[in-house]
């Protein structure tokens, strides 16, 4: 891990474009600074300008020479997620790299279009993004996405189908929901892959360590407190998906899964290339109303 990490942090990344989900707090904050750092451009696709505007700021007064801009995104909310990509799309920017990071943790809610809040921010809001924005990444001389998804995956017995319908009324969505989220990113990064073989784009899904952000702000205080003094900083978290998205040496494998910067087996269901068709293939009519 520290010859290539060291590779990563030397490296130059000018003339190269990131855009990245929830950029504004904990991992991805970290991550767009790390690639704003050494010469990346970056777009902070996030729901609030406000809370926003700190991370720029301090990119900005850090890097002079950055360039970083802001996107309105509500990846929960597909209305959002399709302005969002029309816009970028017609601003006719480049993105060499699309990281899916923007993610939540118990909640009890539904999303604007009617479905769970959890699987609406960390799985449908996101397929639906990298749909649209694919076409973009395909321009890119070796462009990818990553999926930060969670080694939490592992917990998973089976999908239950019903949690991709919309509902009437929110249920209570703790940690057994968090992680068919996390499996549905990796099985994404997994079928994106094999629908992109002979294409440039290559995929990847990572479990970034377990990093004390602001994920855990659902569980008590004390409980918060304890945990993250056994956790990764935010910066330590990033580097996961900073190897995924700039790593030289990965360039031509795709569809993997990394535990922070190592390749690693992902659960045997993430492994089911069936279910991985079936997901996208419910995901799409979930996510196009089809
Ligand atoms: N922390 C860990 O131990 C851990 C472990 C494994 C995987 N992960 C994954 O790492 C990713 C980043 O999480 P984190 O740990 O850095 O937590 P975090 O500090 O809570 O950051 C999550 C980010 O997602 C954004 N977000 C949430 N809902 C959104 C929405 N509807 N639209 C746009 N942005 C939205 C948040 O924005 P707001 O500030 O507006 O809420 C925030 O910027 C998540 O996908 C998480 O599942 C984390």
């Amino acid at each position: 891990m520290g010859v290539t990490l060291t590779r990563v942090n030397s490296m130059d990344l000018q003339g190269r474009s990131f855009f990245v989900t929830g950029a504004n707090s904990g991992i991805g904050r970290a991550l767009v600074e790390a690639l704003a750092a050494r010469g990346g451009r970056v777009v902070l696709a996030t729901r609030s300008e406000e809370r926003t505007r700190p991370v720029l700021s301090a990119i900005q007064s850090r890097y002079p020479a950055a360039r970083a801009q802001w996107v309105s995104l509500d990846v929960s909310d597909l209305g959002s997620v399709r302005r969002a990509a029309q816009a970028f799309l017609a601003s006719g920017q480049p993105i060499d790299v699309l990281v899916n990071n923007a993610g939540i943790a118990g909640t009890r809610a539904l999303s604007k279009d009617g479905f769970d809040l959890t699987y609406a921010t960390n799985h449908i809001g996101p397929f639906l993004l990298t749909t649209l924005l694919l076409p973009r990444v395909r321009e890119a001389p070796q462009g990818r996405v990553v999926n930060v998804a969670s080694g939490a995956h592992m917990m998973v017995k089976r999908i239950d189908w019903s949690v991709l319908e919309r509902r009437l009324t929110p249920q209570r969505s703790g940690l057994t929901d968090y992680a068919v989220t996390k499996l549905m990113n990796v099985l994404h990064a997994k079928e994106l892959a094999r629908r992109l073989t002979g294409t440039r784009v290559t995929t990847y899904a990572l479990h970034p360590g377990a990093v004390a952000s602001n994920i855990w702000r659902s569980l008590p205080r004390p409980l918060q407190w304890f945990g993250k003094l056994f956790m990764l900083s935010n910066e330590q978290g990033a580097e996961s998906p900073l190897y995924c998205a700039t790593a030289p040496e990965l360039a031509a494998t795709t569809g993997r899964y990394y535990d922070r910067t190592r390749e690693a087996r992902p659960s045997p269901l993430a492994e089911d290339a069936a279910l991985a068709e079936e997901l996208w293939t419910r995901t799409e009519a979930a996510a196009t109303g089809n």
